[in-house]
């Protein structure tokens, strides 16, 4: 798991965080001697900063990270609850990411407890609450482990929207993946088994136990489900049960997608 006390970030990300320049213009003002580090002019851009004990400043002026936002994506294990507490005790995301670090950091949405992969993190109530509005049609890539292999027919129904208890799913993209692919890997690691089949699904709603709904309704139960993409960001490396800071591009990315829904 990552240890949320040793984070040291690069000087210019963290001037680029903190909204001072773009990352190329904190490389500018490093260069040029205006940025000090607990006092002492810092001009090498591979220098590291921990921003809970380093103190920052451009042309004298402390500057922090207490204003921004963060965001991170966590790669959820199996068995734990997408919630920041659990009045039975049980297994909580909050314990997998750094929550001393980023106070009110929560989850956006959620995975069921059985389901693995991608659950991004952030501080910005106003953001999370945008992503999750249907009106946003957020895309989500699911890859599942079904129990037999559906016909091109039971593909065309999802495609089509598929009725799911008492509403109809909007239409979706879905495809079987060869076992061999790598997206396939978290659901079918030792390969796919006999009487079995992988899909990688593309669905814009978030309704309670969506994509094993639509596919109960073809046919076919989940035996594992993981998540690999929400909007425009990817897991990435991330090993189970370990989290990443989105990258300045997947934050841009956010920030983007959330600014198109106030128009
Ligand atoms: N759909 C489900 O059925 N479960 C999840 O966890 C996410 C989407």
């Amino acid at each position: 798991m990552t240890d949320e006390r040793i984070v040291p970030m690069r000087l210019q990300r963290f001037l680029a965080r903190a909204g001072v320049a773009s990352r190329r213009g904190s490389e500018g003002l490093m260069t040029a001697g205006r940025v000090t580090v607990n006092g002492q002019v810092v001009t090498e851009l591979g220098s590291k900063v921990d921003p809970l004990v380093d103190v920052v400043a451009v042309d004298g002026r402390e500057v922090s990270l207490a204003n921004t936002h963060a965001y991170l994506v966590l790669n959820k294990p199996r068995g734990f609850l997408s919630t920041m507490s659990d009045p039975h005790g049980r297994p909580c995301v909050r314990t997998l990411v750094p929550t001393s670090r980023y106070p009110g950091l929560f989850p956006v949405g959620r995975l069921d407890a059985d389901t693995t992969g991608l659950l991004l993190f952030t501080t910005n109530g106003d953001a999370s609450q945008r992503m999750l509005h249907p009106s946003m049609h957020v895309w989500k890539h699911y890859v599942a482990l079904v129990r037999g292999v559906p016909t091109h027919g039971e593909l065309e129904r999802i495609r089509k929207g598929v009725p799911i208890d008492d509403s109809v799913a909007q239409p979706a993209h879905i495809e079987i993946l060869d076992g061999h692919d790598q997206q396939a890997l978290p659901v079918a690691p030792e390969g796919v088994p006999y009487g079995h089949s992988v899909v990688g699904l593309r669905i814009h709603e978030g309704k309670k136990h969506q994509v094993k709904r639509m596919l109960k309704a073809i046919g076919h139960e989940v035996i594992r489900l993981h998540r690999d993409e929400f909007g425009p960001i990817g897991l990435g490396e991330v090993s189970s049960g370990c989290w990443r800071e989105l990258t300045e591009r997947e934050r841009a990315d956010i920030e983007a997608l959330v600014a198109q829904g106030r128009h």
